[in-house]
């Protein structure tokens, strides 16, 4: 691997790296010019985010080609690497980093050792579905994959594959956040016509949260209802509790064990940090996140077929769950499951957090009434805008740490609008309160929207959904 040591920027100067990025961008583009093989290209990219990271962490500036460091910005870091102290947190139950514009998603990549999703995927899954790309790919929201391209070539030559994605359900008030991934897994349903399964980890939830049993299997259930109004079709979509499907299914429960008898403790440790005094149903809890990655866990709906690639759409901080997976896939017999990753959907107080289901302020919850909504957004979403209106027109806002311009990118569909909004903003041309009022008149009806539908799902279809029984795809 290109990240593992020595690639000769220890102790460079910003100039320095400054060449060496330009050198590397240079390189990635002749490689793919020349259509050179996949790994490589994917290596020299590897490298490029390494060095941008790098070169971050040196200048506090973004690389940008043929804008070398600046004197003063190259001075206010004493020249230091910025990859020591101060790493972002993200893992399954934190998120954290000390920026106010998030997390750094480059370094993510690097770190965790996925690929971006470049403007070359997009236009990939824009050619191969034939249509325009979901506004969370040309926006970056979902910016990271594991084998998406392994997916499509397949695609291309009609060999089908499935979904997995889910949810823990620690509550039963869920908010917009909570929506990305299926908002988009909803779109790639549609796009690709395949088969869907969504995990409900009411297990995970008792085993981590001071929860009963029966809380979170019933949160589970008025869970599904808000993922049900997402749209999906109960002809294409099998949800699914851990605590009823586990018990149901033998074909289920024996991935898990295959699973469990592959992965030591030494290695969940090192994944996801537990120690001698976690109970051991935690332990063992990753290989039930990882069993839904395989097509034979399902044979209801697979025909008893092993070989049917799977493609989780996700939040980055699941992807350790599922470098576990990936890592037993071959040793049990399995195709490893491709990865789509989204990064965080930002608290309302900041982008240094994600939003929190307990904290009440920090969060638009799926059933806030629209004068919560103004309220909320009015009263706590962090701005970016300066203190009074004449400083504001004079020296404009920062869209890049206003929690109201990032909501917009995740929800307004016109990139011109957007894009206007952007540049309207950071000129002064926009004040806050004007931002916010877009904001609010995008969310209100998308919300209402919402309770409208979830109104709509009766007793009688969550059943369906959640009952394991064939879909409508011949495997
Ligand atoms: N562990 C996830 C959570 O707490 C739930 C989950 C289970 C999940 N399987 C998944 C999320 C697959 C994404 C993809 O929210």
């Amino acid at each position: 691997m290109a990240d593992c040591q020595g690639d000769g920027v220890e102790g460079a100067t910003p100039m320095e790296l400054y060449e060496k990025l330009t050198a590397q961008g240079e390189k990635v583009r002749s490689l793919k010019t020349a259509k050179a093989d996949k790994a490589e290209v994917d290596a020299a990219i590897q490298l490029l985010l390494k060095l941008k990271v790098d070169y971050k962490g040196a200048t506090s500036q973004d690389y940008k080609a043929g804008c070398p460091p600046s004197e003063s910005a190259v001075l206010s870091n004493n020249g230091q690497s910025g990859n020591g102290a101060e790493e972002d947190t993200v893992d399954p139950w934190n998120v954290a980093t000390n920026s106010a514009k998030g997390v750094d998603y480059d370094k993510l990549i690097v770190r965790f050792g996925s690929s971006k999703v470049d403007q070359e995927l997009v236009d990939r899954i824009e050619k191969v579905s034939g249509q325009k790309a979901h506004r969370f790919l040309r926006r970056g929201i979902f910016f990271s994959h594991r084998d998406m391209h392994q997916v499509l070539d397949a695609y291309e030559k009609q060999k089908s594959f499935y979904l997995y994605t889910g949810r823990g359900p620690s509550s039963q008030a869920m908010h917009v956040g909570h929506l990305i991934p299926f908002i988009f897994t909803k779109w790639l349903q549609d796009m690709f016509d395949i088969p869907l399964v969504v995990q409900l980890t009411d297990d995970e939830k008792y085993l981590w949260k001071d929860l009963t049993l029966e809380d979170c299997h019933r949160f589970a259930v008025e869970n599904a209802k808000d993922i049900i109004a997402c749209g999906f079709d109960v002809n294409k979509t099998f949800i699914f509790s851990d605590l009823d499907y586990m018990g149901s299914s033998p074909e289920f429960y024996r991935n898990v064990v295959k699973i469990q008898k592959h992965v030591t403790f030494n290695q969940v440790k090192g994944i996801f940090g537990f120690s001698d005094s976690d109970c051991i149903g935690k332990i063992s809890f990753p290989a039930i996140q990882a069993a839904p990655s395989f097509s034979s866990s399902f044979p209801q709906i697979f025909k008893g077929r092993k070989d049917v690639q799977c493609l989780i759409p996700c939040a980055i901080d699941q992807d350790p769950y599922f470098r576990m997976t990936r890592d037993v896939a071959p040793r049990i017999g399995y195709l490893k499951p491709a990865l789509l990753h989204s990064t965080f959907f930002p608290a309302l107080q900041g982008a240094q957090t994600k939003m929190s289901a307990s904290d009440a302020n920090s969060s638009i919850f799926l059933t806030d009434t629209p004068k919560q909504i103004k309220n909320k957004v009015n009263k706590h979403a962090f701005s970016g805008g300066k203190d009074t209106i004449e400083e504001h027109r004079e020296l404009g806002g920062n869209p890049d740490i206003d929690v109201s311009f990032m909501y917009l990118t995740f929800f307004m569909e016109d990139d011109e609008q957007l894009e206007k909004i952007r540049q309207d903003y950071a000129s002064g041309a926009l004040l806050t309160g004007e931002l916010k009022k877009m904001l609010i008149e995008t969310l209100q009806p998308m919300i209402t929207a919402h309770q409208e539908n979830r109104k709509n799902v009766t007793d009688e279809q969550v059943k369906q959904f959640m009952t394991p029984r064939p879909l409508k795809f011949n495997f």
